[in-house]
């Protein structure tokens, strides 16, 4: 992607990684997360497709709250990622990369955001022409040293690396070069979006925003 352009990596120390619970209605959920997170400074959301109703709330986000790019995460094929763009995600993130994704996502109209979770994979994805990959699962690969370790060889490519990173963990991973930021789940736990605890949504965005940069 472009510098300075959309890539979902310059947003925010942080991108949120939403999985909406099956009991809220999910266009409206994924509107209020998506309103609360802004509030808090966050502009960016990723709403994994892990739910039933996951495609609406990308829709709800990309039509009613404009200042957030929302990208759909947890995109295991190439039917998913179709149906993600259809939906109007302004990125798309994996897991990890299938051959037939790698191919899929070098196509894609939007920002691809590949998974990769050892050098070779993160060397295929640099080969296929990517320089912005996903790291995960980073806290059970090893955290930030395994991340330093992979960055070391590989100069060009920037990071976000995702999976088990809390709040207290985040600031360790975006002092390395080339992680401009961590994905993580920590700040839209599926209880307070149940509950429809906007308020505590914000104060963790805003807190993360005070604490890790903006
Ligand atoms: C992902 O799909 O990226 C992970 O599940 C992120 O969630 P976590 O922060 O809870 O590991």
């Amino acid at each position: 992607t472009a510098p300075g352009g959309g890539s979902p990596l310059d947003r925010a120390p942080v991108i949120p990684v939403v999985q909406l619970p099956e009991d809220v209605e999910p266009a409206q959920a994924g509107r209020e997360v998506a309103t609360a997170l802004l509030a808090g400074g966050i502009p960016v959301i990723e709403i994994t497709l892990r739910s039933e109703g996951a495609l609406a709330a990308v829709t709800a986000v990309r039509e009613l709250v404009p200042d957030v790019l929302v990208g759909a995460g947890t995109v295991l094929d190439v039917g998913q990622l179709e149906a993600a763009v259809e939906a109007g995600a302004q990125f798309v993130v994996t897991p990890g990369t299938t051959a037939a994704l790698r191919q899929a996502l070098t196509d894609l109209p939007v920002p691809a955001l590949p998974g990769a979770a050892t050098v070779s994979e993160v060397m295929a994805l640099r080969d296929a022409g990517f320089d912005e990959v996903k790291v995960f699962p980073a806290e059970p690969l090893g955290g930030p040293a395994f991340v330093r370790s992979v960055l070391a060889p590989l100069r060009e490519v920037r990071v976000c690396p995702t999976g088990g990173i809390t709040a207290a963990r985040a600031a360790a991973y975006l002092e390395i070069e080339r992680v401009p930021c961590v994905g993580g789940s920590w700040l839209t736990p599926a209880e307070l979006v149940r509950t429809g605890d906007w308020a505590g949504i914000t104060r963790r965005a805003q807190h993360a925003t005070t604490t890790l940069g903006s």
